[in-house]
Order: structure tokens, then sequence, then C-alpha cells
């Protein structure tokens, strides 16, 4: 099965001929679909976008938001370009979002964490709390009359949060105007006597700090971010037509971290409190999204299964049953250059893995890894490799600088199912400029811990989370 296997060298050489005529290659085998051995891309594609070039595109699917990359020029949020993290910050925050999540499973699976203390990334504020934070964002309209506020999206995530007047503690620099509740008509603050105060307790292992008259939250994330303040209902709007009454969110009086300049985040995690379950009657449990490819084009998040693409295909949404609240995914192979890499399903099956809208590195098995890398590294031995960064999670970097073109080996992963997905081109690297392009991969420590299908390989798919249906569905080309 498959395409011919080729030496390394044939077959660069091979490509760069097939390439002048093609962008893509591809290889037929019997009764299958098509899959691409190889892409070739403008290494000024992979680079740091200086403009936005589709956020004025209009939605035509229903119900849904527009996505952006929180720090790129499609997002409102760094219009001055100050306090734009590096590259090498967000990959440090993205490791603390990863050790939080490996904690809270080893933690919900009665494992021990065996956390190492002397790792540069601080460990989680608060073990076994919600983590951290993502780099994608949409704006919703909150309270009467609604007010805009451009929020990250986060499927780790379970309640919704916002900065909230008077900021009684503490709020951080936000680009919106910062959400107050007495301007709101439909606002109501949660008693500490209501059944859904008690419900936010049992969903979240915390005891709620009853003030006087309100219902507490106090979430700590990860990378020590942390949002403490009073849960409250008010009207949300995702679209002029979604219109959310009474919609049960945190209102922030001490707020402080890596959120950046959004006014908060939007939880759609697999949990009681989620956006996803407070909308069950509506859109029963049924989101999808496509993260853009660049942070100079959108993507969308849409509610309800009105947009989904023909072309989807789903595999098996797994529950992870002492850790209800991650979508479970499981895979079962990785293809480089069209071939299937020669990794054992135990190696996958032993730790399982999951999918998450705020890892921007997915993270799998050692061995997956490495067969993944080698791989990957005998198929682009024509372009001479870069030093990383000696701290960095990455370990396979090239420089580009002197092409203008590079030809990559496709890379598709197979989940339950024999549901096989090409990766885009965009989803291979994590570029921090033209000399330091790094395979966007890294291999877990412990045989133990759990995969994780993270964003940057997500990009440009249409990811259809149906929750109901027990199902997650992918397709290519999502965001057109
Ligand atoms: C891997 O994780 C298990 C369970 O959490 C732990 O007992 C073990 O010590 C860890 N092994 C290594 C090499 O860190
Ligand atoms: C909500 O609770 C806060 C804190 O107790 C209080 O200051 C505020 O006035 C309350 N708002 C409403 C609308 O009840
Ligand atoms: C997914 O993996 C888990 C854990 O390895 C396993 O229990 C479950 O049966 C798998 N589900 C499917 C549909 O393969
Ligand atoms: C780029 O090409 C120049 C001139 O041939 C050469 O000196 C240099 O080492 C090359 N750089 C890399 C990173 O290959
Ligand atoms: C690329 O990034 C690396 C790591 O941040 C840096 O050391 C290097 O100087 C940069 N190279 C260029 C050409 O900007």
């Amino acid at each position: 099965m498959g395409a011919n296997i080729v030496s390394p060298t044939l077959l660069s050489a091979y490509l760069a001929v097939v390439c002048l005529v093609f962008t893509l290659k591809e290889g037929y085998a019997f009764g299958r679909t098509p899959t691409v051995e190889s892409y070739t891309i403008q290494v000024s594609s992979l680079l740091r976008c200086s403009s936005c070039t589709s956020a004025t595109k209009a939605l035509d699917k229903k119900s849904s938001l527009q996505v952006v990359d929180k720090h790129g020029p499609c997002s409102q949020l760094y219009q001055d370009k100050a306090n734009i993290p590096t590259h090498a910050q967000i990959l440090l925050q993205d490791e603390a979002r990863v050790k939080s999540i490996h904690s809270k499973l080893a933690k919900d699976l009665g494992r021990s964490t065996n956390l190492d203390q002397t790792d540069a990334v601080s460990l989680p504020a608060k073990d076994g709390s919600v983590i951290g934070v993502g780099n994608y964002v949409v704006t919703v309209g909150l309270g009467t009359p609604k007010k805009d506020l451009t929020l990250i999206f986060d499927t780790g995530s379970h309640i919704t949060w916002t900065q909230c007047q008077p900021c009684a503690t503490s709020c951080y620099k936000q680009q919106d105007p910062i959400f107050n509740p007495s301007l709101s008509s439909t606002y109501s603050n949660i008693s500490c006597t209501s059944p859904t105060c008690s419900s936010f307790t049992s969903a979240t292992n915390n005891t709620p700090e009853c003030t006087s008259t309100a219902c507490a939250y106090d979430i700590h994330y990860g990378d020590e971010s942390f949002s403490v303040g009073i849960l409250a209902k008010d009207k949300l709007t995702l679209t002029p037509t979604d219109v959310i009454k009474d919609f049960l969110f945190g209102c922030g009086q001490n707020n402080q971290g890596f959120i950046g300049r959004a006014a908060g985040l939007i939880g759609l995690s697999r949990d009681k409190l989620s956006l996803t379950w407070q909308t069950a009657s509506k859109y029963n449990k049924f989101f999808s999204y496509c993260l853009p490819s660049s942070c100079s084009s959108t993507g969308f998040l849409s509610f309800g299964n009105g947009g989904v693409s023909k072309s989807v295909k789903f595999t098996t949404m797994s529950t992870i049953s002492q850790s209800p609240s991650f979508y479970g995914i499981n895979i079962t192979g990785i293809s480089v250059g069209g071939q299937k890499l020669p990794i054992s399903a135990s190696v996958f099956s032993a730790a399982g893995a999951i999918i998450d809208s705020g890892t921007v590195i997915t993270r799998l098995p050692r061995k997956a890894y490495l067969a993944l890398r080698s791989e990957f590294r005998k198929l682009m031995s024509q372009y001479p490799m870069a030093q990383p960064d000696s701290k960095s999670i990455l370990d396979t970097c090239y420089d580009f600088s002197n092409f203008s073109s590079v030809t990559l080996p496709a890379i598709s992963f197979t989940f339950s199912g024999s549901v096989e997905v090409q990766l885009d081109a965009t989803g291979v690297f994590y570029v921090n400029n033209i000399s330091l392009a790094c395979l966007a991969f890294a291999g877990n420590k412990n045989v133990t811990d759990f995969g994780i299908f993270g964003n940057t390989q997500q990009k440009t798919l249409q990811v259809v989370y149906d929750v109901a249906g027990g199902k997650l569905g992918f397709a290519t080309g999502g965001c057109t």
C-alpha cells in the first residue's frame, strides 16, 4: 500500500522536478483517497505577517464568530505592537499549560504527578484547577445595551469570565473598555444560596468564599494567570441572531497574568459550566472552528451544526472517565511524506490523547515523536539545519534564509476509525524567523503523559465537536 519508497536523495531530486510543475504531488493508493506526499510553499508565507488581508471577509456561516490570532494584525488587541510576547515566551507559556494539563490528568487518574521542581516553568499555582491561556480570540457582546468584548476561546477551560468594574482589587490592561455591570439592565449577581452557586462549587472543587451577597469564584491557571470575582448572569450576544439570556459568567474583580489584552476568556470545555453546556438546548453541544493559517487571515467559531462542510470525516470523541472535561481523541498513526511511520498502536494507546484549542505545539508519546522527527529530518536533508534555543522544547529547526520556496514532506494523522487528516503546510513549522523554522511537535517526557493535538496542527482545518454525538470531525481547507 502507499506510494513507492524512494531514497531521500532520489525523492528530493524527484520532488524538485515535479514541484516545478505542481504545487502538490499526489500519490494514489488502491481504493483510497489520494494522499499528498509533499507541498511546496513560499518561505515568505511562513513569516510573521505585517498586515491583515482578510478580516473584512463576511462570514457566510450561520451562528459564526470571526476568529483571529490574538497577537496578529487582524486582532484589535495589539494596535500599538507593544507587549507582543516573543516566540520564546509563547513556548514557555505553552509548556506551563501542558504541565498543568498533564498534572490535572495525572491527579484525576490517581497517578503521582512527579513534576520536576527545578524546571524553568512554574508549576500550576493551584493544582487541579482549570488550565491557562490560548491564543485565538473572538468578539462577543455582553449586557444590555451590549458591550463588545474580545475574549480568548479555550476548549480547555470551563467558565467564561471577563474583567469587571469597579476592579475592586486589580484589573490588567485590556483593549476594550472594562465591562461595567451597573450599566447593564439585564445583569444580576448569583447569590450564595442559589443552586447555581453550589453547582459551581462541585464542578470546580472550589469552595466559594461567599461574600455577604455574592457567590465568589477563583480560577488560577497553569501559567500563574488568575481571575477572582463574583459569579453573575447577563445577556450574551454571539451574533445579532444568537442571543443567550442569563448566561453564567465570572465578573472578575482581581485579574492578572498572561491573558494579554483580551478582556477574558470563553470556556468551551466538556463541562457543565462551559458555553457548550449552557447553550445545549440551542446548539445541542455542537460547535466547530477553523483556526486561520496565519495572523494575517481569519477563521471562525461556529455554534450548532449549520455550517459543517460535507467533507468532514468523523472519529470517536473518547472520554477520559476520571477527567471528563477534556475532549479525548485516539491517535492511531502518523504519516510523513505519504508513508505511515512504524509506530505500534500501543505507543499511542498507552497514554491516550486529547484535542485542545489552547495548546500551541502538539505533544506526542516520545517514541512517536522520535519516529516523526527522524523521518522528517531524512526528507528535509537538502535544507541546512539551525541550532534551536537550548531551552526550547523544539529540537528540529531549519535555516531557510537562502531559499525562496521550500518543499516539505506532508504530515498526516490517523485517528480511530481510520480517519486520516492531512495537516496544512502552516501546521508543520513554528517559525521564529527565516533562519529558525522548527518542526512544531514535541515528545512527552513520561510514557504515561497524554498526547495533545494542539492548535498549530489544527490550522486551516475545520474542527467539529459533536459532543452529544460523541464525535470529533475534521476537514481540510476549513477556513475558506
Ligand atoms: C511517569 O509517571 C508515573 C505516574 O505518574 C510515575 O510514577 C513515574 O515515576 C514517572 N516516570 C518518570 C520517568 O518520570
Ligand atoms: C453584586 O454584588 C456586588 C458584590 O457584593 C455588589 O457590589 C453589587 O452591587 C451587586 N450587584 C447587583 C446588581 O446586585
Ligand atoms: C480510545 O482509547 C482508549 C484508551 O486507550 C480506549 O479505551 C478506547 O476504547 C479507544 N476508543 C476507540 C474508539 O478506539
Ligand atoms: C547561504 O548561501 C551563502 C552563499 O552561498 C552561504 O555562504 C551561506 O552559508 C548560506 N547560508 C546557509 C544558512 O546555508
Ligand atoms: C532568529 O531568531 C533567533 C532566536 O530568537 C535569533 O537568535 C536569531 O538572531 C534570529 N535571526 C534573524 C535573522 O533574525
